[in-house]
């Protein structure tokens, strides 16, 4: 096997009723001070948030509730929320919600430890992370895996690049995630679908890949994909299907949690391509469309244009994937692409620009995407094939 190096220190308490062990978890920090962040009104229309304030107070602890976390979350937003922890003299950031909820959290966490330095200093990376707050989450949302992730993706909408981006720190590992299942159960169908495309391409990233060799790191992939794609469609059709959403739940962590990029050539690890991820993010910020439909519209576009690199993987995907019966590679991966694209219809994703955006795309369009994507011709992506600004553009269109 090829080496490694795996740390994955984030207690995770799964099962339908689990988030009732919140105060018992948070005790062993010893904490008086708990800042909450949260969302919209999804929340507070469940009862959740009550009952996550309920459990704080019960253990004597004084809580303030930061809400208002948009999808696509902004940076002016943890910055505001950094100030308003600094002033109540938060001990610990509890994220209740999903990926847009628990990255905002990270930043506080990272702003309020750190009070005399802009947390933009942070996103820009100008800055190291030395320090955080100890963060824990109530998920209410199988997706982004950030419950487990070692980054945190907010957009810049405070020095005006408008460029969406993450920072990866092992400061950004979460100390414990109450996954309950049952508290996804109010997810509009849309929500489900973008959140199992994203699930499905925090394993794609991390397989098509230009560094091989861990064959388990490939088994593990290869059972996340067949998990997803059969739970699924059944959890969008069926958003109280305990069985579905939960197995959806645990795929959404293990796919991001670093398990299926095991392996390194020389220093590189092999962690993954992720330039579906980079030119999704484009299309979110100049957009802001959700991020598991900005992967599923790009996807096949980004297949097409990059399977010769290596097409034995992309049949290789298909054969153990979809269990496809051809000899021929190249057919096998075009049947391989072609299955993918209607998995992803089944849950009722876009799978192109247009379909995305609803109206037809133009040459101007996917200019702005590329040279928002390439950081305006300062940087290619990826790694299965290296895209420069062109081939960004040729993928959109
Ligand atoms: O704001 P509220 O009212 O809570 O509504 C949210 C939001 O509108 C709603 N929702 C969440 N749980 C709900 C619910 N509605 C009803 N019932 C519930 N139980 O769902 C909507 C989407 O929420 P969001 O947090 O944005 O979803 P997701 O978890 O998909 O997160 C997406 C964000 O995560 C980033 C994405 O770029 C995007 O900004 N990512 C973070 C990663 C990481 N930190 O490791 C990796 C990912 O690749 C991704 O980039
Ligand atoms: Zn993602």
């Amino acid at each position: 096997m090829l080496k490694f190096n795996y740390y994955s220190p984030t207690r995770i308490v799964f099962g339908a009723g689990t988030v009732n062990e919140i105060g018992t978890l948070i005790r062993e920090f010893k904490v008086k001070k708990v800042a909450v962040v949260f969302g919209g009104n999804s929340a507070k229309k469940s009862g959740l948030l009550d009952i996550v304030e309920d459990r704080l107070k019960s253990e004597g602890i004084d809580v303030i509730l930061l809400g208002g976390v948009v999808p696509n979350p902004l940076l002016s937003k943890a910055k505001e929320m950094t100030k308003e922890a600094v002033k109540f003299g938060a001990e610990f950031v509890l994220a209740v919600g999903g990926g847009s909820v628990i990255d905002t959290a990270k930043f506080v966490a990272i702003g309020v430890a750190s009070p005399d330095t802009d947390i933009e200093e942070f996103f820009f990376q100008r800055k190291k992370v030395e320090k955080s707050l100890p963060i824990g989450t109530v998920l209410t949302i199988a997706a982004a895996g950030s419950e487990t992730s070692d980054s945190a993706v907010l957009t810049d909408d405070v020095t005006g690049t408008h460029i969406k981006k993450g920072i990866t720190t092992d400061y950004n590992r979460c100390k414990f995630a109450i996954m309950d299942p049952e508290l996804t159960y109010t997810l509009p169908k849309y929500q489900i679908g973008a959140g199992v495309a994203d699930i499905f391409m925090h394993t794609s990233e991390r397989y098509f890949t230009d560094i091989l060799g861990n064959h388990l790191t490939d088994e593990m992939a290869e059972g996340l994909f067949r998990d997803i794609i059969k739970f699924g469609p059944i959890g969008v059709k069926s958003p109280t299907d305990y069985e579905a959403m939960s197995e959806i739940m645990w795929c959404g962590s293990v796919s991001h949690i670093g398990l299926t990029g095991l392996g390194a050539k020389g220093d590189t690890p092999r962690d993954g391509d992720w330039s579906c991820h980079q030119l999704g993010m484009a299309i979110s910020a100049l957009f802001d469309s959700t991020h598991g439909a900005t992967l599923s519209a790009i996807w096949a576009s980004w297949a097409n244009y990059v399977k010769d690199a290596n097409i034995q993987r992309f049949a290789e995907f298909a054969r153990k994937v979809y269990g496809t019966d051809e000899a021929d590679d190249e057919k096998c991966a075009n049947k391989g692409i072609e299955k993918t694209v209607e998995f992803f219809e089944s849950v009722g994703m876009p799978v192109n620009l247009h379909d995305l955006l609803n109206r037809d795309v133009s040459e101007k369009d996917c200019e702005e995407l590329a040279i928002n994507c390439s950081y305006k011709k300062s940087r290619s992506i990826g790694s299965f094939k290296s895209l420069s600004y062109d081939d960004m553009y040729n993928i959109y269109m």
